[in-house]
């Protein structure tokens, strides 16, 4: 197995192919002045499993395309196995028509992806499970939350309040609770489909004098988070702190956070930024290493 170093995921990347011991592949990639993506692998692949560690966060459309040319590169070379690794996987909040007129984005995502040359994709806590059947390669989707959880709880936070801001994010804060003990909750979130508006219902939590811990999948404009924080700081919480495996943090999302009277935002580095102070090397590394040995 050779690890190719995306160049959206490097220090990820280059943190895995250290844990694992497998050997890097380096790429170059530069940018044409009409904004098209130019990639080269620098080291050979022939013969050889490879594994491209590519993110698919902003600028998406543009690391989505590295890691179709990077893959086809791979495959032009003669690798054997192609591995795409993509810790934050763009577009799979589409992965249904809402409106009429629309497509389901994630699907042309995943045709696009098989037709560069994947054979398998292994991704961190996608968006919905049921994205992945859009695919016709395997796929495997890997959960962040326990290495979350253990972060704050190497921090000496146990016995937490631990929520999920909707439904579909309840997964994650019963992962949360088995790390950190404690309670957890989840709110009701509808978005209104044209306007993106969010409405949040209310709910009575135990949680006056404690410590909560807001977990999601993705954190983008910050909107949920800040409902969340609100809710949970008026029935009494003391303290609140946002966790999520993809930290992208649009715009001013950060401020809207901190200034709702979040404590701090942490995230992986599934998306490279300041929040990233979990890594999802061991997580991936054991992956990448069970398959190969199995
Ligand atoms: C949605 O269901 C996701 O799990 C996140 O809650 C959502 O994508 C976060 O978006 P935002 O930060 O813009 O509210």
């Amino acid at each position: 197995m050779k690890i190719i170093i995306g160049p959206a995921s490097k220090e990820l990347a280059t943190k895995i192919a250290d844990f694992t011991g497998y050997e890097k592949v380096n790429v170059i990639s530069k940018k044409f002045p009409d904004g098209e993506v130019y990639v080269r692998l620098e080291d050979n692949v022939k013969d050889a499993n490879v594994a491209i560690v590519q993110t698919t966060s902003p600028p998406q459309n543009s690391n989505f395309l590295q890691l179709a040319f990077i893959a086809s590169a791979a495959k032009l070379a003669g690798a054997k196995k192609i591995i795409g690794i993509t810790p934050y996987l763009a577009y799979a909040r589409q992965d249904k028509i809402f409106l009429q007129g629309e497509n389901r984005s994630i699907e042309t995502i995943a045709n696009m992806i098989k037709a560069s040359g994947v054979d398998e994709i292994i991704t961190i806590n996608v968006h919905q499970e049921n994205v992945l059947k859009r695919f016709s390669i395997p796929t495997k989707n890997l959960s962040a939350i326990p290495l979350l959880a253990k972060y704050f709880k190497q921090r000496g936070y146990n016995e937490v309040f631990s929520l999920a801001p909707d439904k579909g994010a309840r997964y994650i804060a019963e992962q949360a609770k088995k790390v950190l003990g404690g309670e957890c909750g989840h709110l009701e979130k509808t978005r209104d489909r044209y306007t993106g508006k969010l409405s949040v219902s209310k709910k009575n939590f135990n949680v006056k004098g404690k410590t909560a811990i807001i977990f999601d999948d993705i954190i983008s404009t910050g909107g949920t988070i800040v409902n969340a924080a609100k809710i949970l700081l008026d029935l009494g919480a003391v303290r609140v702190f946002a966790a999520c495996v993809h930290p992208l943090l649009i715009g001013d999302a950060e401020d809207r956070i901190l200034n709702a009277g979040v404590e701090e935002v942490i995230g992986t580095d599934s998306v490279p930024s300041h929040f990233s102070k979990v890594s999802l090397s061991p997580l991936i590394s054991q992956e990448i290493r069970a398959q190969e040995s199995g």
